[in-house]
């Protein structure tokens, strides 16, 4: 299947922010400092009808409430049942009610600094988690600002997403996808542009459809091992959630002590699948533990899949590497020193006789140096015996 076909055929797993309520439900509101914001009260049909009650709208100062209208600030607008900031400041923090006739509504606003580092504010997110290959949408629609809108623009993480002269994100889902998705709408009000965003916390699930366990790798593994050396065997298996991946160590009289079945873990691959991994670790190996089926098995409600490791005694190497080598290059180092000495040697046969007869010489007619005469004696028999040789 084409993955642009998807996406028709599949069941559309999207999110329109126009079907959210535009009216203000909750009680307490977080709004960012210099954003248009609006509280707008949910009103019941019938009340909506009925329009003799008369509205008025308060904030709770310390002295008492005081009665808000249009004229006490260019920034408010009264809309019978929204209170508008053309924008928002630090100041409007507080309880704010609207009273019609006896009912009253209280809320909570808590006007919070815009962040410096960022688009958005960890208080204003809308998260969504959308399945791994379904369709991810992210439609950048103001339900309450929408026909005010001049411009939007769609950062993801906070990074501009290119081309979008239409804000409008359908793809299907990969998970390198999750992430911020922001809205930045620019709206235009008294010839002033102000601008309001709105973020999804988008997360990518996995697919959850069962799948029948598979261990990864051959069915047989042979693996060469040293005796009293550490090995370690990996089983890997991608499976379901519930899936159970584990190691058959026990012998007919029980288990090996130097065997060791260590913590199993469980990632997720690029794709959504689970991959599930478990170490058996086989310490300072010894005869018993060769030629053993050392069998991994993932099991699930639909079936197993077992494999085998069985461990070999390597060859044996007389001189361990290290050694080997650190031997290597101390002969060669030793050859090349003596070819070094006896080319000179050759070159300078002569010169080196009558420099040793003339050092002889006078060797002879020192006295009362013990230590240095015994040192040129040993020289001059070497060096005899090397002239003597050629
Ligand atoms: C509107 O309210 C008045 C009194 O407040 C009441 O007499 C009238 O029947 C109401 N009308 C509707 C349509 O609810
Ligand atoms: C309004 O403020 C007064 C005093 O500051 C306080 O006692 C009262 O609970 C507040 N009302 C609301 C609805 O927050
Ligand atoms: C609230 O803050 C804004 C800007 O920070 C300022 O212009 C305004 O005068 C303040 N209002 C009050 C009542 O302090
Ligand atoms: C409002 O309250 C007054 C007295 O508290 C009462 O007489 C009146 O019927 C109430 N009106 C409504 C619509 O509940
Ligand atoms: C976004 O969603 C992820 C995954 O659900 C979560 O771990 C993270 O805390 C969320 N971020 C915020 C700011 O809520
Ligand atoms: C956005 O506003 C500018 C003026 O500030 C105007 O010229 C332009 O037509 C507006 N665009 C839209 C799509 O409303
Ligand atoms: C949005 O508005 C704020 C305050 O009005 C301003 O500081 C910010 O630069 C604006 N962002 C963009 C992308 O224009
Ligand atoms: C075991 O193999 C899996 C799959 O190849 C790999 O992801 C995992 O990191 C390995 N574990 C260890 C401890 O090497
Ligand atoms: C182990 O297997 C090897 C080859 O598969 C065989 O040559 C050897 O005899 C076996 N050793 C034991 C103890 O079974
Ligand atoms: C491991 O599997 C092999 C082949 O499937 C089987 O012959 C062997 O008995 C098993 N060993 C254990 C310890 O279960």
């Amino acid at each position: 299947m084409h993955r642009r076909e998807i996406p028709l055929t599949l069941l559309v797993l999207m999110f329109i922010s126009t079907s959210e309520e535009t009216c203000t439900s909750r009680l307490h509101i977080t709004a960012v400092e210099g954003e248009p914001f609006y509280l707008k009260y949910c009103s019941s049909s019938s009340e909506h009808e009925n329009k003799t009650a008369t509205i008025k709208w308060y904030k709770n100062e310390s002295h008492g409430p005081l009665e808000l209208s249009s004229s006490s600030s260019p920034r408010i607008i009264l809309l019978d049942y929204v209170l508008e900031f053309w924008p928002v400041h630090l100041n409007d923090s507080g309880s704010y009610s609207i009273r019609m006739g006896n009912d009253t509504h209280d809320w909570k606003l808590n006007v919070i600094r815009r962040p410096k580092h960022s688009c958005f504010t960890e208080k204003q997110i809308m998260s969504k988690s959308v399945e791994v290959k379904k369709s991810l949408q992210v439609a950048c629609e103001h339900g309450y600002y929408q026909k005010l809108v001049n411009r939007t623009l769609l950062y993801k993480n906070c990074e501009k997403i290119e081309n979008n002269q239409n804000p409008f994100l359908k793809k299907n889902a990969e998970f390198k996808d999750q992430g911020y998705y922001t809205c930045m709408f620019f709206l235009l009000h008294n010839g002033k542009l102000f601008n309001v965003t709105k973020t999804f916390n988008i997360t990518i699930v996995g697919d959850n459809s069962n799948i029948i366990p598979a261990l990864l790798g051959p069915k047989l593994t042979h693996v060469k091992v040293e005796l009293g050396k550490e090995v370690q065997l990996n089983c890997s298996a991608l499976l379901n959630e519930k899936d159970v991946i584990y190691w058959n160590i026990w012998e007919k009289n029980g288990k090996d002590p130097n065997v060791h079945e260590e913590e199993g873990t469980r990632i997720r691959t690029s794709e959504g699948k689970r991959l599930a991994s478990k170490i058996l670790r086989i310490e300072n190996v010894n005869e018993n533990n060769l030629n053993f089926s050392y069998n991994c098995t993932a099991a699930s409600e639909g079936g197993i899949d077992t494999k085998s490791f069985i461990l070999l005694k390597k060859d044996p190497v007389d001189i361990p590497g290290h050694i080997f080598t650190r031997g290597m290059i101390v002969a060669v180092l030793i050859s090349v020193v003596i070819v070094c000495l006896v080319t000179v040697g050759a070159i300078y046969r002569v010169d080196l006789v009558l420099f040793y007869r003339h050092f002889l010489g006078r060797d002879e007619t020192l006295t009362g140096n013990e230590c240095r005469h015994a040192g040129i004696s040993y020289f001059t028999v070497l060096f005899r015996s090397y002239i003597n040789k050629h």
